[in-house]
């Protein structure tokens, strides 16, 4: 077989990509990008691939979040440190539960593309193109807005490197120091209806003031003031991720540019399709995800496309089926993993399966029904005796009403309030922060049965 070019996935069915009218424009812009510096550097890349890898053995747990699209309009200091900040807090949260270390992921710096269910959408009474996402088109109803224009892929690019930079700067720079993340997550307890939240909290404080104590604190300070954050998107928009992709020298194969990790969709992911074309030839980890119609025939042959080599980390796959049907998809599913003695890491995205209308019209995600999919998950895996990796959200730092329920109920009426996603509804802070309170004790569960089981 010839080798792998960044430009086969061209001779392949291609869908949920936009048909660009200005071919010329195109053009200009895809050799703009190619002569950009890449985003992330291939040695991140692998670094992340092992971190993936400790977590599919269940010596690390993967929290994967941010936007369901990240836009232009919302682009913000502020909006970033804020999902930065929620999602640390969950790490160490989901940390003192698992008592592994946390794998932290943003779908930020790139998570720009969306795929749809419909190629156009009715508003008012007019039939228009469908909003994919800010790198392509205009969420404004106007045809013209809706048009996919080329130069977007541009601000995309420099609004990616802009986040990046601010993520790095976060995360060396202090402000993820443990003791002021562990302050954040004091103030949330203190809320209404937090108690059940305390006991654990104030376990992570003793502990805290314990390493202080024993002088632990000054000797790691390094560690506990530092956090490797990674980003991720799905790898939706082929020309824009093409335009990023660069061999790397060191081990003379090809790093998708544009984040350390990117993602096939459930849209997507069809075996012989242009999106598994591209994503097979990159050496970043790559994520899977598995709807209820993945068959274990297309599993298997996604398996032995995308991680030839059985490495450990490459292959992520996000269960995403929606609560009330992980036991009846799932298992086939680890299966065939079993079958194929395919190394794998199993992680949840129980957002994708449970949207549903509200009686108020918007799109959104009962809390209940996300911590429910979340629950099945880790009760297949223990009745597989497999290894639940990681969790995947829609999520912000901001405090807006996207999702229903949770301990500051969101009610349906109050979706209109603060209703600010380009796509789909996101968990707010407070309740990011208390699904984590609550996978962290499924996770704290778990390792109590494994030390049982150990004894005897
Ligand atoms: C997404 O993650 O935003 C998404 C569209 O997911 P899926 O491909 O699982 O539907
Ligand atoms: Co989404």
């Amino acid at each position: 077989m010839s080798e792998w070019q960044k430009t086969d996935w061209r001779g392949r069915p291609r869908v949920q990509m936009p048909d660009y009218l200005d071919a010329a424009s195109l053009g200009t812009v895809e050799a703009q990008l190619s002569k950009y510096p890449p985003l992330v550097f291939a040695g991140e890349a692998r670094k992340l691939k092992t971190a993936l890898g400790e977590a599919s053995r269940g010596e690390a747990f993967l929290l994967q979040g941010g936007d369901c699209a990240e836009s232009f309009d919302q682009f913000s200091a502020n909006a970033i440190r804020d999902t930065f900040k929620v999602m640390l807090q969950m790490a160490m949260v989901l940390t003192y539960g698992a008592k592994v270390p946390v794998v932290k992921v943003g779908r930020m710096a790139g998570q720009f593309a969306k795929p749809r269910s419909a190629p156009t959408e009715t508003i008012d009474g007019m039939e228009l193109p469908s909003y994919r996402g800010d790198i392509i088109n205009d969420l404004a109803a106007t045809p013209d807005a809706r048009q996919p224009d080329p130069q977007r892929m541009l601000q995309a690019y420099l609004q990616a490197a802009a986040t990046l930079n601010l993520l790095r700067a976060f995360s060396t720079g202090g402000y993820a120091d443990v003791h002021q993340v562990h302050s954040w997550t004091l103030g949330f307890i203190e809320g209404d209806n937090a108690a059940r939240y305390r006991d654990m909290a104030n376990r992570i404080s003793d502990t805290l003031d314990f390493i202080k104590a024993a002088g632990i604190d000054s000797k790691q300070a390094h560690t506990l003031q530092t956090v490797d954050f990674y980003t991720s998107h799905e790898a939706l928009l082929l020309e824009y991720e093409e335009a990023l992709t660069r061999l790397d020298t060191t081990s003379g194969k090809w790093l998708a540019g544009s984040g350390h990790m990117v993602w096939i969709g459930d849209r997507t992911r069809q075996p012989d399709g242009a999106h598994v074309e591209y994503c097979r030839g990159v050496l970043n980890p790559i994520g899977l995800k598995c709807g209820p119609s993945m068959t274990s025939e297309d599993l298997k042959l996604l398996m032995a496309k995308l991680n030839p080599k059985n490495e450990a980390g490459r292959l992520t796959l996000i269960a995403r089926f929606g609560a009330g049907k992980v036991a009846e998809h799932l298992p086939r599913l680890i299966k065939t993993v079993r079958d194929e003695g395919a190394n794998v890491l199993w992680v949840c995205d129980p957002m994708h399966g449970n949207t549903i209308k509200s009686s108020s019209g918007y799109k959104t995600r009962p809390f209940d029904a996300v911590l429910r999919e979340v629950r099945e998950f880790f009760a297949v895996h223990k009745s597989e005796g497999t290894i639940p990796g990681g969790v995947h959200f829609e999520m912000t730092g901001e405090d807006v009403t996207e999702c229903t329920g949770g301990l500051r109920a969101v009610s349906d009426e109050d979706l209109s309030d603060r209703y600010h996603t380009a796509c789909d509804p996101r968990l707010n802070a407070s309740q990011s922060l208390e699904l984590a309170f609550l996978v962290a004790e499924e996770l704290s569960n778990l390792r109590a049965e494994r030390q049982a089981a150990a004894v005897v």
